[in-house]
Formats: structure tokens, C-alpha cells, sequence
């Protein structure tokens, strides 16, 4: 699990670790013992050294990382409010983070079998989708992260024809990256029921689905 001390990693941490099947969950974070940190790629070099240390068959893994507003990100309600480096580093956390993530990790991947590893994106950034604006530099890099999944996706399967590299839109969650964002009328579901629903997709798709984003309740979403 990568974003395991966030609001929807912790959830999907725990929920796996409860479930039989499952010999040992792995979590990585900028606060695990072995830090991840998606701006700097030694971290990822090393986290992926300390999962090869460890006897685990991998099956399933988890990007459950991103940024939306705060930590040098910028929500933006116009292009007023456009900054190159917060734009920058919008698309280091959200989409150049989990490229590198598949870079070291889908080669880790057992070539036979099923296996999967899912991005957690975000409806805003399908390009078909949007209607409302704002939000560019979120927007932006998720539409960047789509593509990156869609392209390692192709390359997953040459080698690895019954691995799955997907998309997954977590709907409206409580955590600290949506809370400033809450708007009545909006249907939240918690991090557990996010949990359940997320982890539900994953079992029922097949590799014919890689390659493809989804919402929570398995549909697929408009690029
Ligand atoms: N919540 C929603 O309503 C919602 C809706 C659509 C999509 N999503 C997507 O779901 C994913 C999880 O969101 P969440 O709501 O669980 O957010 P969250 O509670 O804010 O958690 C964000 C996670 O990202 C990690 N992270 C941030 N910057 C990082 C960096 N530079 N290096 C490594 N890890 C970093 C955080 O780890 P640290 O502890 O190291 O900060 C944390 O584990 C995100 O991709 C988000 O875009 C969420």
C-alpha cells in the first residue's frame, strides 16, 4: 500500500489485513519506517529494495497517494490563481510519482497469474467529464496520471498477460484531502465503506479490464 497513512490507504490497509488471503500487508508513507517520498526516487528505490526483502508473493498493489490543495498545491478556482511551481509539483505528487512507482514496481510483478496494481485517480480528471472547471493543476495531472496507466497498461501485458494496471475513482470520501471541499448535497462515504467498495472492483475485474478507469461502484469512467 503506498499512501498508507492516508485517509483511504490506512482504510484499504486495514480492510486487507483483516481479510484471509492475504499473507502480510505492506504500508509505505513520508512517515514509514522506510519513507516514500513520490518527489525524490531513491525513496522509491529503496522501498522497492525493502518489499524484495520481504517474503511476500505480490499480488495486489495500491497507490493510494496524491495532493489537492496544500503541501505546495494549489486548487484553483481560476487561472488567476496558476503558479508554475505549485503546478509543478501537482504533477510530481500525482502523476510523475506513480509513473515512477510502476517503473520500479510492475517488473516485480509475478509473470504468471493474476495481479493488479490500481492508481487511485480521480473523476475530475477525466477530459470528457468536465463541465465544471477549476482545478487545473489536479485536474491536469490526474488526465496525466490516466495516460500513464493507460500506457504502462499496454506494456504490463506483453509480459504480464494477466496482470491488471488500472485507474480507480474512490468517490467522495471523508479525509483530510476533501474535507475543505465538503458541499451539501454531496454524497461522502467514509474511508471504511470507500474500503469496501474499492476492494470489491478489484476483485471482480479481469485483465481484460487493464488498462481502463473505473469509479467505485465498477463503471467504467470517460477519458
Ligand atoms: N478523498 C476524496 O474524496 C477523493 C476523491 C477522488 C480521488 N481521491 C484520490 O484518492 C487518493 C487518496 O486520497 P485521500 O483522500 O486518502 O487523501 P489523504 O488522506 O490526504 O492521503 C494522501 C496520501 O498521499 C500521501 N502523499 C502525499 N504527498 C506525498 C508524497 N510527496 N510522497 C508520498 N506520499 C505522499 C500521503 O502520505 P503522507 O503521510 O506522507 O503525507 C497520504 O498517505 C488520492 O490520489 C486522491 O486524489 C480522493
Amino acid at each position: 500500500m503506498f499512501g498508507a497513512s492516508g485517509g483511504i490507504g490506512r482504510a484499504l490497509a486495514l480492510r486487507l489485513a483483516a481479510q484471509p488471503g492475504f499473507s502480510a500487508v505492506l504500508g509505505y508513507s513520508r512517515s514509514s519506517a522506510v519513507a516514500l517520498d513520490l518527489c525524490d526516487e531513491s525513496s522509491i528505490e529503496a522501498v522497492a529494495a525493502d518489499v524484495q526483502r520481504s517474503p511476500v508473493d505480490l499480488r495486489l498493489l495500491i497507490d493510494a497517494t496524491g495532493v489537492l490543495d496544500g503541501d505546495g498545491v494549489v486548487a484553483e478556482k481560476t487561472w488567476r490563481q496558476m503558479d508554475g511551481a505549485a503546478m509543478m509539483r501537482a504533477f510530481v505528487v500525482n502523476a510523475i510519482g506513480p509513473a515512477l512507482l510502476m517503473k520500479h514496481f510492475l517488473p516485480l510483478l509475478p509473470r504468471a497469474g493474476r495481479c493488479v496494481f490500481a492508481t487511485l485517480s480521480a473523476r475530475v480528471g477525466s477530459i470528457g467529464d468536465n463541465r465544471l472547471g477549476g482545478w487545473y493543476s489536479y485536474r491536469a495531472s490526474k488526465a496525466a496520471l490516466n495516460q500513464i496507466v493507460r500506457t504502462a497498461a499496454i506494456e504490463l501485458r506483453r509480459t504480464r498477460p494477466e496482470a491488471l494496471c488500472i485507474a480507480l475513482h474512490p468517490g467522495t470520501v471523508a479525509t483530510p484531502l476533501s474535507a475543505r471541499f465538503a458541499k451539501p448535497g454531496l454524497e461522502v462515504q467514509s474511508p471504511e465503506v470507500a474500503a469496501l467498495r474499492i476492494l470489491a472492483v478489484l476483485n471482480t475485474l479481469t485483465a481484460q479490464s487493464s488498462g481502463e478507469f473505473f469509479d467505485q461502484r465498477g463503471r467504467p469512467i470517460v477519458w
